[in-house]
């Protein structure tokens, strides 16, 4: 075997970036738990000061900062040695319901990675492992993941891509936001909508009720109204809107989802499906969106799937012809394209 050294440093890159990459994920969720990050947007501190203002130990809030601004997640300045943020640094770090936050990525990584040893097994064994089963960590962090994209995104720019969908809501439809995890979507649309009446249900009845917790917090619990039920069999019918936010590809039976969300729909209803972004081919997933998706799906997506009846096991990538296939097998007539970000995609499908 002739080892090509070039070659070899290049791996031996990519590895220590990746392996100082995976034990800071840790630091990160340290920063976000104790409010570190959110500390240090307040103003430039030397590490006595941050451990001072957050009330944490001196000695670890020091090595914690000279890791972080190794990875240039703070920033570091030699002459007066206090540690800050640039704009940019607690525009993506120090606030939790702005449009980023990068540490929900990480608590969500670090919450499903706690799987490791069911994951192992059921490579062997190909049982699954339902979304459920999993730490509290991963609907927390699935929640801090997702919702500023939605914050960002679904009123402002993905529903009036939807034909008709904006002014029936506004006038005051019915929309069911199936799979809801905990309803981040299902509160933005009703703060959005006042006059509509919306449902979102989800199988997982924890999230279900932090769902119910969060829509109360918001002041709209009056019209989100939230059932522990499945995609195959949530109840209600006449839906001027049927949404799914990053959840059908994670169904073991997308094609039965995609039949009930068919029928409970109004003869001019819209089935809103967000997706994330992905090729149509596993060669143009290789890239580091698609590796982020593949890796999460390998220990959330595929698991909870095979944990489902039904046979499917899209994953995080499945590409817009395996969607638009589930949706055409369900009796959707049209299918479209209707818009999309970095890191989602948006179908719209009509009976
Ligand atoms: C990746 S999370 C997305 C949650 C939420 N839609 C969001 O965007 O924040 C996937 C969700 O699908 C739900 N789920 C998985 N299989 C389901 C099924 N067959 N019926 C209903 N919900 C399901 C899980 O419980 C989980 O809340």
């Amino acid at each position: 075997m002739t080892i090509d050294q070039d070659k070899l440093g290049e791996l031996l890159g990519t590895f220590v970036g990746d392996l100082g990459a995976t034990i800071a994920a840790g630091n990160v969720v340290v920063g976000h738990r104790l409010g570190l990050y959110r500390s240090l947007a307040d103003g430039p501190a030397t590490q006595e000061q941050l451990a001072q203002r957050t009330g944490t130990d001196p000695r670890y809030v020091t090595e914690w900062l000279r890791g972080q601004a190794a990875g240039g997640y703070v920033s570091y300045d030699p002459a007066t040695e206090q540690f800050s943020l640039t704009p940019e640094q607690a525009f993506a770090l120090a606030d939790p319901d702005g449009p980023l936050y990068l540490p929900g990525a990480f608590v969500l990584a670090l919450g499903a990675l706690r799987a490791e040893s069911q994951i192992t097994d059921a490579f062997r064994t190909g049982a699954g492992m339902g979304w459920h089963e999993h730490h509290e960590d991963v609907f927390s962090g699935c929640e801090m993941f997702f919702r500023p994209g939605y914050v960002a995104n679904l009123v402002s720019s993905w529903i009036p891509a939807l034909d008709g969908v904006a002014g029936k809501l506004a006038a005051g439809g019915r929309v069911a936001d199936v799979g809801c995890g905990l309803g981040a979507s299902t509160v933005l649309i009703a703060q959005a909508y006042p006059k509509a009446a919306i449902l979102g249900s989800d199988y997982h009845e924890a999230s279900v009720d932090l769902a119910r917790k969060r829509a109360a917090e918001a002041g709209v619990g009056d019209r989100a109204r939230f059932e522990v039920a499945s995609a195959q069999t949530f109840s209600g019918t006449g839906y001027d809107l049927v949404a799914t936010f990053d959840c059908l590809h994670d169904m073991g039976d997308p094609v039965g989802a995609a039949r009930h969300i068919r029928q409970a729909l109004d003869a001019d209803g819209t089935w809103l499906i967000v997706e994330p972004l992905a090729a149509d081919t596993t060669a143009g997933n290789l890239n580091p969106v698609g590796r982020v998706y593949y890796s999460f799906s390998t220990f959330l997506c595929v698991p909870n799937a095979r944990s489902q009846p039904g046979g499917f096991t899209l994953g995080a990538q499945a590409g817009e012809p395996a969607i638009r296939q589930v949706a055409e097998q369900a009796g959707f007539t049209r299918f479209r394209r209707a818009t999309e970000t970095p890191f989602n995609v948006v179908f719209e499908a009509r009976p």
